[in-house]
């Protein structure tokens, strides 16, 4: 029978007790973890988000009806206890916060009962993450994940206090937005008001925070949720948060300055970290060039290395035939291992396939200086040494190399880069290496929409001397856009933004709208800059991933209290569900769903 806590009051969390309470009397309420009846001693280790108390029934002490309350209660029972502090009759648990004491109860009511969980509340459990979804509500009082949202907690409150101090308000902007499809797939509400009609929701704040700049707040931030209907990956979620921020009468420095500031306080005050700062910043094109990849992870070295010039005569058709379709031959030096066995060099090329690469030319290094190599028959000796000598290949290396397109070529060896520093542990995993990424391209061109689309969002500002390019040679622009990476992670991106309408015409021109179009969708925000707006700029960090990489998840989905798996469903409410068709009836919505082909 669950009992009420009139009454009593809860004098401490459980692990807030320390030495200082010996010989004072608490009263805690938590969790059952665990109970062990020894005869005439019953213990119970009681949990609540701060940790685990050990408490202790003596039957002289609790008396007799306490003592056989005491000896009923099971994991998980809700329970509130009386009891006085005192040194632990037993040896030190060094393994508990609370390890040199104990509680001697006198007394103990039970809240609530409970049934047995589907897996043990503690930390670093193997339950499949299906399971732990379906119930998040035990999930969530596993100590791991609770320290992640603690964390996460402190996180925001440490932002919300550098940026207040640096004069930044916090503002809420819509949720129910109009829908401006570039980017991600919006998740649209229908209107009821207006049948046919749809809100679109915030992909993130983006324009509305541009207008609070144009109506003079200057500093604006929002720790805001943004939702983007995308393929989900292990750090992406389809609702997630930003820690967004816009700057009025700024350029580039100000804005990197405020935010590395912001995040060196982050990490000292969260996990203890020092964030050395200037953070260390890198072109987009050096990035890409150096490490194949526009979010290096810059905790390891085994670069890119640009072979083209060396190969260009070759007999290898493979290298001579991408150079001639004006692609690129670029490798990585696996330093030490030359002995990979040829089943494993078979499974990088499957992987660099799974990233578009049509093979993976390999070339291991042997002892006595010859080469074992997929296309040493194609070269004469001189070809190869030449090569092997541009790769600083030395016995004992595996030379991996991609000719392709540019953009292939990068993503493939900056993969296998990152995959093969991973397995053979490169660097060290406590690392936190922040880096800029400056001077991103302006825009992006699409094979699929036969078009270039604006590679951050069309209000970023472009170089001015880049300028002239827009129309004539867009691929050739680039944008004041910048991102902030940490051990390869895309923590943040933002721009300065483009304020003057002249420049945003032609933006609107070299993207493909007309003018009508670029109306229809953005024309609340031409017609703001219309009546005077400052310069300004921005940025958002994505909260979920700075957590994740705080504390090490492996996924984004454990530092998230309710997350989405892999299709976007929510395990536990079993959200998104069919609704009633009076509900679609006042929404003037059918339903179509396309017949699955046998
Ligand atoms: P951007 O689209 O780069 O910029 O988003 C900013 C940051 O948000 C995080 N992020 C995500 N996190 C989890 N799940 C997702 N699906 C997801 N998508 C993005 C990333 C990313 O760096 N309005 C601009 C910012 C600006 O220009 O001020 C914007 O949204 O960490
Ligand atoms: P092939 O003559 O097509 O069998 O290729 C010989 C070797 O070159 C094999 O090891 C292939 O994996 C590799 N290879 C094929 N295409 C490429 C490419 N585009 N870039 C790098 N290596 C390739």
């Amino acid at each position: 029978m669950a009992e009420s806590m009139s009454g009593l009051h809860r004098s401490h969390r459980c692990a807030e007790v320390t030495e200082n309470e010996i010989g004072t009397k608490v009263t805690l309420m938590g969790w059952v973890q665990k109970r062990r009846n020894l005869g005439s001693l019953i213990f119970i280790d009681l949990r609540d988000r701060s940790g685990i108390m050990q408490v202790v029934f003596d039957e002289p002490v609790a008396g007799s009806e306490a003592f056989a309350k005491a000896g009923d209660v099971r994991s998980e029972y809700v329970i509130a206890i009386t009891g006085t502090v005192a040194k632990r009759s037993a040896a030190v648990n060094e393994n508990l916060k609370t390890g040199s004491i104990e509680v001697m109860a006198d007394s103990i009511r039970v809240l609530s009962e409970a049934q047995t969980p589907p897996f043990p509340i503690e930390a670093g459990i193997n339950t499949k993450e299906e399971v732990r979804l379906k119930y998040r509500y035990l999930d969530l009082r596993r100590p791991d994940i609770q320290n992640n949202l603690i964390l996460r907690s402190k996180v925001t409150s440490a932002i919300r206090e550098f940026l207040t101090q640096e004069g930044f308000l916090e503002i809420e902007t819509p949720i129910l937005q109009k829908s401006t499809p570039e980017g991600a797939r919006d998740y649209l509400v229908p209107s009821r008001v207006h049948p046919g009609s749809f809100y679109a929701l915030p992909q993130s704040p983006q324009l509305f925070k541009q207008l609070l700049m144009c109506s003079g707040y200057d500093r604006y931030f929002q720790v805001a949720k943004c939702f983007r209907d995308e393929d989900l990956r292990a750090d992406r979620q389809p609702e997630f948060t930003q820690v967004d921020m816009e700057m009025s009468f700024v350029d580039v420095d100000d804005v990197l300055d405020v935010n590395e500031r912001l995040l060196a306080k982050v990490f000292k005050d969260a996990i203890g970290v020092d964030v050395a700062l200037p953070i260390q910043r890198m072109t987009w094109q050096e990035a890409m060039d150096r490490f194949g990849s526009d979010k290096p992870d810059i905790r390891f070295g085994m670069e890119l290395t640009d072979v083209s010039e060396v190969v260009k005569n070759c007999g290898f058709g493979v290298f001579t035939g991408a150079l001639e379709n004006g692609g690129t031959v670029r490798g990585i030096n696996v330093k030490g291992h030359g002995d990979m066995p040829r089943k494993k060099i078979d499974k990088l090329v499957d992987f660099a396939k799974g990233y578009g690469a049509k093979g993976l030319a390999y070339v291991c290094v042997n002892e006595d200086g010859t080469v074992k190599s997929s296309f040493a028959k194609f070269m004469t000796d001189d070809e190869m040494s030449a090569l092997v000598s541009a790769m600083n290949g030395e016995a004992g290396d595996l030379l991996l190399f991609a000719a392709d397109r540019y953009k292939t070529v990068c993503e493939v060896l900056g993969a296998l880069r990152c995959n093969l520093a991973k397995e053979f542990e490169m660097y060290d995993p406590s690392e936190f290496a922040f880096l800029w990424v400056v001077d991103f391209p302006q825009f992006e061109w699409s094979d699929e929409q036969n078009r270039f689309l604006a590679m951050h969002h069309p209000f970023t500002m472009p170089y001015e001397e880049d300028l002239d390019k827009l129309i004539s040679d867009p691929g050739a622009v680039r944008a004041k856009a910048y991102d902030i990476v940490l051990n390869g992670c895309e923590l943040g991106g933002g721009s300065i933004r483009i304020h003057q309408s002249d420049v945003q015409e032609k933006m609107f021109e070299a993207l493909g709208f007309t003018n009508e179009e670029a109306h229809d969708r953005f024309g609340f925000l031409l017609d703001a800059f219309s009546y005077g707006v400052p310069p300004h700029a921005g940025l958002a960090f994505g909260l979920d991933r700075m957590i994740m990489l705080m504390t090490g998840a492996d996924s984004i989905r454990d530092v998230i209290a309710f997350p989405k798996v892999k299709d976007a469903s929510d395990l536990m409410t079993e959200a998104p569900t069919p609704v009633d068709d009076k509900q679609l009836e006042e929404l003037a919505l059918n339903i179509n769903i396309p017949q699955e082909d046998e």
